[in-house]
């Protein structure tokens, strides 16, 4: 019971969340602790157990590398000018609402260090509308209070 309640605690500290309105592109931080260089190393970014972002070595699945998820082909990108500051972070174009999740980004030949981020994709209109239907119904309310 001890170790479940110590693995949802570290667990929910580590994870950032990142919120964006569908269509919109999102940026999904990753560093390396200490300024590595990565242009020669390896990281790789999943969804749960699909492949998002593979890069090895300046190989990556936007240069010829296979494995990529369907659903992220043409749509995620590295920062290649950021590999020198130790930034692995990527670049999701055009997000879509089945994008939300959580992401995790490794380093499979430097260290067991990993980093989670919640990717949470709202669809605007659906908020909007709720609030213009409540405002109708508080309308409405009102209206019949005064009649
Ligand atoms: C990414 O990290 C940088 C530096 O820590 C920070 O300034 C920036 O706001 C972060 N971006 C996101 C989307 O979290
Ligand atoms: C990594 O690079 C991207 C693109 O320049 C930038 O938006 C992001 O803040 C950088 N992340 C960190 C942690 O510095
Ligand atoms: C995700 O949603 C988009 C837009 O609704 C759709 O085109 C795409 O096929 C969906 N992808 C998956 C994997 O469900
Ligand atoms: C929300 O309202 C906008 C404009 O009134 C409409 O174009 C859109 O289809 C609506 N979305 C939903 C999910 O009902």
């Amino acid at each position: 019971v001890y170790s479940v309640l110590f693995c949802v605690c570290v667990c929910v500290c580590v994870l950032t969340k990142v919120v964006v309105p569908e269509g919109s592109d999102a940026v999904l931080n990753c560093s390396f602790t200490s300024e590595t260089h990565l242009r020669l190393q390896t990281f790789d970014w999943k969804r749960h157990d699909k492949e998002v972002f593979f890069y090895d070595q300046g190989k990556h699945y936007n240069n010829g590398l296979s494995g990529q998820d369907p659903q992220f082909k043409g749509r995620v990108s590295h920062f290649n000018d950021q590999l020198e500051y130790g930034n692995a972070s990527i670049l999701i174009k055009n997000t879509q609402v089945n994008d939300s999740g959580t992401y995790s980004c490794v380093f499979p030949h430097l260290k067991e260090e990993k980093v989670y981020i919640q990717l949470v994709v709202r669809e605007y209109f659906m908020i909007l509308n709720h609030s213009q239907s409540k405002l109708q119904a508080e309308f409405r309310s009102c209206h019949r209070e005064s009649s």
